[in-house]
């Protein structure tokens, strides 16, 4: 017996950091992020009647990029695979195997969409022995959350809200959105995510952040309401950079902001100032650059990117790559 399943990352406009509660992922602030659907995790798991223990492997097929686990976070991908099976009472082994369909290597790889196919697959295949009902998507993305907080917004789109009630799509009546990211590094992050929700509560500026945060997403979605674009870049840049001076002022500090990462940053600030328009930006825990953009702002896109594209790994969605082939 045999399920395949896939998941998309996705990119928070508002962000998950910092936790009230460490065992379940529990946030202190709400987020809000973009489902990048074209950027997918694909996991197979099968029964295996000759295993006395689960176990992962890469999966292997045209088109997809093997993932690379360390010990640590093949345990860390199994164990969660082990808590969904306990809950449904499954007393059987299972390969799990994972691949994306995007970078492997260039420092992308967020546990949102490996953890959100994960409990997609695990849940589908789980099903097929147990006499429980099924679970909808919401209880699907609570499952995965306990997994890796952020892929619980994985499961919705365009657009996933994860507050105090939980998580849902939201939806604005504003055009689909194009993604590219400036990959600075494909390097190992020095602190994790899950390190960087620690540490973040030693820093001063913790003390004031679920109300920025919270402040910050109702301007977004108003902005979203309204289209009004220059809003939503300019809150969406003040949030990344609030986080990144959370990790600057935690004890002990630590940063992740590279001299090519500013670099890339300024070239954004200065599209913006010459021409009052530009990409709504942002950064992950992690040194690569994320940009949004607008489907009638591909000329601009076109632009921006010839100008990191000889330096820098630039991953893009399909109609900005369409457009730069030409
Ligand atoms: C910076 O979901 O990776 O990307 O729950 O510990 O697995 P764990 O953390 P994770 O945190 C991601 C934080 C972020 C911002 C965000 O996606 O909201």
């Amino acid at each position: 017996m045999i399920v395949e399943v896939s998941a998309p990352s996705n990119i928070a406009l508002i962000k998950y950091m910092g936790k009230i509660d460490s065992v379940g992922n529990i946030p202190t602030n709400s987020s809000l992020s973009w489902t990048l659907n074209e950027l997918q995790t694909f996991v197979r798991i099968s029964l295996r009647e000759d295993f006395v223990q689960d176990q992962w492997q890469p999966l292997t097929r045209p088109g997809l990029d093997q993932v690379h686990l360390n010990e640590v976070s093949i345990q860390r991908f199994l164990n969660h695979f082990k808590s969904i099976k306990k809950e449904w009472k499954i007393e059987k082994y299972f390969l799990v195997e994972s691949a994306n369909n995007f970078p492997s290597d260039c420092g992308l790889a967020s546990s949102a969409s490996s953890f959100a196919a994960l409990t997609k697959g695990a849940v589908e295949i789980f099903q097929k022995f147990s006499l429980r009902s099924g679970i909808g998507l919401v209880e699907m993305a609570e499952l995965s959350r306990r997994g890796s907080g952020s892929s619980c917004r994985s499961f919705f789109h365009p657009w996933a809200l994860w507050d105090k009630d939980g998580v849902r799509a939201l939806e604005f009546s504003s055009p689909s959105l194009l993604h590219q990211v400036v990959v600075v590094t494909d390097k190992k992050k020095l602190v994790s995510s899950s390190e960087a929700h620690r540490r973040v509560s030693s820093s001063p500026l913790f003390k004031d952040r679920v109300e920025r945060a919270e402040q910050r997403l109702t301007e977004i979605i108003h902005a979203l309401k309204n289209q009004n674009w220059r809003a939503l870049h300019k809150t969406s840049w003040d949030e990344f950079l609030d986080m990144h001076s959370l990790f600057e002022t935690s004890v002990p500090p630590f940063s992740y902001l590279e001299t090519a990462s500013q670099e890339i940053l300024d070239s954004a600030k200065a599209l913006w100032d010459s021409s009052g328009d530009g990409p709504v930006v942002t950064m992950d825990a992690g040194a690569n650059v994320h940009f949004l953009w607008r489907p009638d702002q591909l000329d601009q896109a076109k632009k921006l990117t010839q100008k990191f594209a000889n330096k820098y790994r630039v991953v893009s969605c399909k109609e900005i790559r369409e457009v730069l082939e030409v």
